[in-house]
């Protein structure tokens, strides 16, 4: 392997100090099926803040936030009026999330910086690692939502007025963490990066069935979330006779059932997914008169992704069966094609290091969306077991979670000295 600046800083990647940061982090919100739960700016999120700025703090690196909670880790570059090259990824997680999701990211950048420090190698950029507020959306929807304030694609009120299923805002939630974090500074939202660039588990079943180390991601397929509420009536369930009904379940399940049909698709290509549906008021004697219920729908082509929510929009009216049907959009994220230039240097990177490597798009979702857009974008993934994700059971091994770090440090390594 030839002596480079990034093979040095990537060289110095510590596989057992990742690794222990990792299950640390996977102790804030532990599960008892060995997930879990940390959902955006709750209890559990701040200890995780905190942890982040004790190993900034203990290698000299600035920690700083923004108006939505973002929390940034910099290591100066020697030009003082570089922009950063920033790399992330979140920290809060689904209901019954893994130990890998996102804060795999937030740690391979954070070890990326360490390495850096260890190898004795300077950037001409700063680098800063984020850690993105709300990316699950399993807490406040929309999700992705720090990097969509931060990228200008959200305003800052609207996503402090978002309120969780409690009622309790963002701003609210977010006055408690900064109550947390007096010793943070507050920086002011967004300004320029050089370039972004996030590593992730895969979360898909690809690289460990190719057999490779590394995913080098192209780009990232479209999402949209809707929000359906189907309002009937209320009625006593032993007298009110079926035919005068206008019960909300019945008539949401045919909806449901309808979409999947409307939606089918022979190459399993198209994505749909209702993961929230609720009854009112929940009694077993009564009609139900209100239904609400979420649609996920990802596709990887712009034009296809439109018509499918045009006919999510026409079938749950057509099959409303005497109740009344609202279909609100919640997310609309367009399929994203990550530049050639950034696929090509996590390309380069993988081969320098002879970490074997599969180019691959991205099922799920991430913050690299909001980036691209507003600076040259990439990804890095790594296998995860048995392509589970979304699940406690998520898992990663210490060697691939300290490949893909070792390929991040040397991308951020380039791009910081560009
Ligand atoms: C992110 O977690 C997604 O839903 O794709
Ligand atoms: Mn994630
Ligand atoms: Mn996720």
């Amino acid at each position: 392997m030839t002596e480079t600046p990034e093979t040095r800083a990537a060289r110095a990647v510590d596989e057992t100090r990742l690794w222990d940061r990792l299950m640390t982090m996977a102790s804030y919100g532990a599960l008892a099926n060995g997930g879990v739960n940390r959902q955006a700016l709750s209890p559990e999120d701040v200890a995780a803040r905190r942890r982040m700025k004790r190993w900034a703090d203990a290698r000299g690196f600035q920690v700083t936030t923004d108006g939505i909670g973002n929390l940034f880790v910099r290591r100066p570059g020697s030009d003082p009026e570089a922009a950063p090259v920033m790399t992330g990824s979140h920290m809060d997680s689904q209901p019954t999330g893994g130990k890998f999701d996102g804060i795999y990211g937030v740690l391979a950048g954070l070890e990326a910086l360490c390495a850096l420090e260890d190898a004795g190698v300077a950037t001409r950029r700063p680098i800063e690692v984020v850690a993105w507020t709300n990316e699950e959306g399993s807490r406040f929807r929309p999700g992705v939502m720090g990097s969509s304030v931060f990228a200008g694609r959200l305003a800052l009120d609207d996503a402090l007025g978002v309120a969780d299923g409690d009622g309790i805002t963002v701003a609210s939630a977010l006055a408690e963490v900064r109550a947390a974090e007096t010793d943070i500074p507050v920086r002011d939202m967004g300004g320029p990066v050089a370039s972004y660039i996030e590593a992730h588990i895969e979360q898909g079943p690809v690289l460990e069935a190719a057999g490779k180390t590394v995913g080098v991601v192209t780009g990232i397929q479209g999402i949209r979330w809707f929000d359906v509420e189907v309002t009937g009536r209320e009625d006593h369930a032993g007298t009110t006779p079926l035919k005068t009904r206008k019960d909300a379940l019945k008539a949401a399940t045919g909806i449901v059932t309808a979409l999947g049909r409307a939606l089918a698709d022979p190459d399993d290509v198209v994505r749909f997914t209702v993961g929230r549906f609720e009854a009112f008021p929940g009694a077993p004697s009564t009609v139900p008169g209100r239904v609400v219920f979420t649609i996920d729908l990802r596709h990887p082509d712009g034009a296809t992704i439109e018509r499918l929510s045009a006919a999510i929009a026409k079938t749950s009216v057509v099959e409303a069966a005497g109740c009344e049907v609202a279909v609100r959009e919640t997310m609309n994220a367009a399929p994203t094609i990550f530049p050639d230039e950034m696929v090509a240097t996590v390309r380069r990177h993988a081969e320098a290091l002879e970490i074997s490597h599969l180019e691959l798009p991205s099922g799920a979702g991430h913050d690299a969306m909001n980036m691209h857009g507003l600076c040259p974008t990439g990804m890095v993934f790594i296998p995860c077991e048995n392509g589970i994700s979304h699940n406690e059971a998520e898992a990663a091994t210490p060697g691939d979670c300290a490949a893909g770090a070792r390929v991040l440090t040397a991308c951020l390594t380039d791009l910081a000295n560009r």
